[in-house]
């Protein structure tokens, strides 16, 4: 059967919306895969409308019916996982092992939130007078709706759409216009798996579009929370246009992670935690490692094996056999990487492998080493969103964590060392929301993912992750 759909989704049915249809490009070709339907505004409008219809009937389900729809949906994912990850790769780009991978860590969330569904307990209070009583109840926040991101196009939106669902709530899903396939394949497979109609609808978009879907989608007060994850930039725009209708807002941010290399740490490990950290698609995850500080003592023993590391890396399309590294979305994003590389040059900054495009051409770009980075230069105060280790030198706990925290970023870091004290001091001190010890991913379902300071707000996996789609209410039943 044929899953790949190019057409809005709203309502359960595949719709032709009034905007015409945008191009999605493989990035490791530039060629068309698809013409996909833009939505405007009026879409967007049917899509929320068919979300609240929708609503009293699901929510009102009990928890195992909903359940039961999102274990069919796991169960679905599994069965068309190579459908789902070639796809996936043709549209990213990332090595079609990545993808698989992420097909997996999406179905993770459907999985856990099918069991969750029934674990959404409230609790009883103590009354303060004897003839009333208390009761706190969860319920579902109402319609929810979601901006999901180009670098992981299937994880991230079953990571927002799982737990809501499980929680009672109906969705609207604008996904990034450079990956809307692997989010329409999705509706298809949900729909498979006895979603009913309005539960879930998606609203493609192109770039220009962008900007007026996230519009419509933070105004409309039907809408009771919005989740996002993107840049910083995007964020808080669509942060400052939730106030209007005071509605719950997640958001998973842009990271700019610092990975330590204290001198007790273990090297091989440190090593391999820092090609997974740094390289997992070609370093366009917001959990990338952006900084990496090394202490002097074992600084030349740490980038020589980077750097062996870092050269066996093979770059070419993601479907190829033995790629490690597929290309950078687009023509921008490499722009952004050569621009940070040439001012790290400006700054002092030396290239000790790689630092530039890749002989397969278009966005493919060398795996790079620079040594000397310095905290004022652009690679260690922006994310550089490519396949750019920069290094550090240090020589004191101190002055790590005072380098490490010196962002207005805080989501994900790491460090790698093995005196006890020193790992407890090191976990506390780093101002993020989460902190990988001795390893270079910290990403599961088990476990709330989420920022502080300016990268964002809630959580998403774990039992946190229903808190999002939930509201609580309080019963004070008195006269009794
Ligand atoms: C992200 O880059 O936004 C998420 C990556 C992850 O979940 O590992």
């Amino acid at each position: 059967m044929e899953l790949i759909r190019n057409c809005a989704y709203i309502d359960g049915e595949w719709t032709e919306t009034s905007g015409g249809r945008f191009p999605v490009l493989d990035p490791a070709t530039g060629e068309l895969i698809a013409e996909v339907s833009r939505s405007g505004e009026a879409d967007v409008n049917r899509a929320i409308a068919a979300a609240e219809r929708a609503l009293p009937e699901w929510r009102a389900r009990p928890a195992a019916e909903r359940a039961a729809v999102l274990r069919r949906f796991t169960m679905l994912l599994g069965r068309h996982e190579d459908e789902l990850a070639e796809l996936l790769t043709r549209e990213q780009g990332k090595p079609l092992s990545e993808s698989r991978g992420e097909i997996r860590y999406g179905a993770s969330f459907t999985d856990f939130y099918a069991e969750e569904a029934r674990r959404i307990y409230g609790e009883t209070i103590p009354a303060p007078d004897a003839s009333s009583r208390i009761v706190v109840m969860r319920q579902a926040i109402g319609i929810g709706a979601g901006i999901t991101p180009w670098n992981f196009p299937s994880a991230m939106i079953t990571r927002k759409l799982a737990p809501a669902l499980a929680a009672g709530c109906t969705f609207v899903l604008k996904p990034a216009e450079a990956t809307p396939l692997s989010a329409l394949i999705l509706a298809g497979l949900l729909e498979q798996a006895g979603a009913p109609k309005g539960v879930f609808n998606v609203v493609p978009g192109a770039r220009e579009d962008s900007a007026s879907i996230g519009k419509v989608l933070c105004a409309d007060s039907r809408v009771r929370a919005l989740s996002f994850t993107g840049s910083t930039a995007v964020g808080k725009i669509l942060l400052a246009q939730c106030a209007a209708t005071i509605k719950k807002v997640g958001l998973e941010l842009g990271g700019n992670a610092p990975f330590i290399v204290f001198d007790d740490a273990d090297l091989e490990q440190a090593v391999n935690g820092c090609m997974v950290a740094k390289f997992r698609n070609a370093g366009q995850t917001c959990v990338a490692a952006n900084r990496i500080l090394v202490h002097a003592k074992v600084y030349e023993k740490f980038r020589d094996a980077l750097a062996k590391r870092i050269s066996e890396l093979r770059v070419g399309p993601g479907l190829e056999e033995g790629v490690t590294t597929g290309p950078l979305i687009d023509e921008a994003a490499a722009k952004k990487v050569e621009e940070h590389l040439a001012d790290a040059r400006d700054k002092g900054a030396t290239i000790t492998l790689g630092g530039a495009r890749h002989e397969r051409g278009g966005s493919f770009f060398q795996p790079t080493l620079v040594e000397s980075a310095s905290p004022d230069m652009r690679l260690a105060r922006e994310e550089t969103f490519g396949p750019v280790a920069a290094l550090t030198k240090f020589s004191s706990e101190e002055e790590a964590i005072q380098i490490a925290n010196d962002t207005h970023a805080g989501l994900a870091a790491y460090f790698y060392a093995r005196d006890i004290g020193r790992v407890w001091r090191v976990s506390e001190a780093l101002e993020y929301g989460m902190v990988g010890v001795n390893t270079g991913l910290v990403s599961t379902v088990v476990a709330p993912f989420g920022g502080v300071k300016e990268s964002g707000l809630g959580r998403e996996g774990s039992r946190h992750g229903i808190d999002e789609w939930t509201d609580l209410k309080y019963v004070r039943m008195a006269g009794l």
